[in-house]
């Protein structure tokens, strides 16, 4: 079992059950996480105006957040997240992007990205060249998103390892192999290379500090999935003399058909980035989970269920920024006035206006990624 199957059946994190109180609360137990709390949530908002992430807890748990902001305001922080490359870039991905580019843009700080292609190629059955395609069309999409190129720094495990590969061996030193295999659920029967990825994730985390030779704080804007890589990078980075690095954690956007799990790679699970109008049209029609009634007759009387709703879940979560829009959906379609199709026929047009101008700024990437790779001086 992989450890994420491992970590979902365990944790139960689905997005319905995240989505309640009582949910939450025994998932930030169970991980040793923190809730996002009104106070942090205060502290948030003296840096600009708050994201409807935070406001609906899409983001919803953290680790020394507080800490983070502290060192913001000593100008001594930078942002950090990833990307896979083996796939095509959906959704649930560019929900993270989005809300890492509001915070790179509202705290004015660096963010540095890392491409983990080793990874993939471990654990992915794909070859290495298979994996280097991908790599280059999701550092297209992940550009398009609008990361500001003066402050973005893409790493490549691969490209950069004589940077990063002195760094990876220090963390590996510290780490057991009984660690790592309690942490993601690995066996021996993984392969060598599995077992020590974990070390080039933690990579990032502190290599600014390397850098700029000073100690400096990081943020990791994540899903909570990726919570044990950094749980072990956390154990690990003050042995080595620089600070735990803090993190902000969402929920999965979930997959069309509503199923538990998120958003991967499946047909009639995920939209893509590159998707057409059409394409989208189709998948969210034929495939997203309705929370409505069978007859037009019953949802009118009885009305329909937005917390299953997976295109409700979708509003929520990311394509409908505006709070009274978002009410005014929920409240007809509980009441029977809006229909299944209706709500599937706004959350297409949001959905394609994105990717609209998605595509444009992708095409546009193609002469761009040359400055988002980081240079050593
Ligand atoms: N492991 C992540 C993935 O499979 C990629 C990644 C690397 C990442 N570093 C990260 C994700 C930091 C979030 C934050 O997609």
């Amino acid at each position: 079992m992989s450890w994420l199957k491992l970590f979902m059946k365990e944790a139960k994190v689905t997005p319905w059950e995240v989505s309640g109180e009582v949910d939450y609360s025994k998932l930030i137990k169970k991980f040793g996480v923190s809730e996002i709390d009104g106070s942090l949530l205060k502290k948030l908002s003296k840096k600009g105006n708050l994201h409807f992430m935070l406001k609906r807890k899409v983001f919803f748990a953290h680790r020394d957040l507080d800490f983070a902001l502290e060192e913001l305001d000593k100008k001594n922080l930078f942002l950090y997240t990833g990307c896979g490359p083996s796939g095509p870039i959906h959704l649930g991905h560019a929900m993270v992007w989005h809300f890492t580019k509001w915070l790179q843009d509202t705290f004015g700080v660096e963010l540095w990205f890392q491409f983990t292609d080793d990874e993939k190629f471990l654990f992915k059955k794909k070859s290495y060249k298979e994996i280097q395609e991908w790599l280059y069309e999701n550092m297209l999409d992940v550009i398009a998103l609008g990361f500001n190129p003066k402050k973005t720094h893409f790493l490549i495990d691969t490209k950069h390892a004589s940077l990063m590969y002195p760094e990876a061996i220090k963390v590996a030193k510290k780490l057991t192999g009984s660690a790592v295999k309690a942490s993601f659920g690995l066996t021996d029967s993984n392969n060598v290379g599995e077992l020590f990825y974990t070390s080039m994730q933690a990579v990032p985390a502190f290599l600014p500090s390397v850098i700029k030779k000073k100690k400096m704080a990081c943020l990791i804007p994540h899903a909570i999935d990726q919570d044990p890589h950094f749980r072990l990078t956390r154990d690990i980075l003050p042995k080595l003399g620089y600070y735990k690095p803090a993190s902000i954690q969402c929920s999965f956007l979930p997959q069309l058909k509503g199923a538990k799990g998120k958003m991967s790679s499946s047909e009639g699970n995920a939209i893509y980035l590159t998707d057409s109008p059409k394409e989208v049209e189709r998948k969210i029609r034929k495939y997203a989970f309705s929370g409505g009634k069978e007859t037009m007759k019953e949802h009118r009387e009885k009305g329909g269920d937005p917390d299953v709703d997976v295109s409700f879940q979708y509003l929520r979560m990311f394509f409908e920024p505006d709070d009274k829009k978002l009410q005014k959906i929920h409240d007809d379609y509980k009441s029977g006035k809006l229909l299944t199709s209706e709500l599937k026929e706004y959350l297409i047009k949001k959905i394609n206006t994105f990717l609209k101008e998605h595509q444009r700024r992708r095409e546009k990437a193609k002469k761009q990624i040359n400055k988002f790779i980081y240079k050593e001086k």
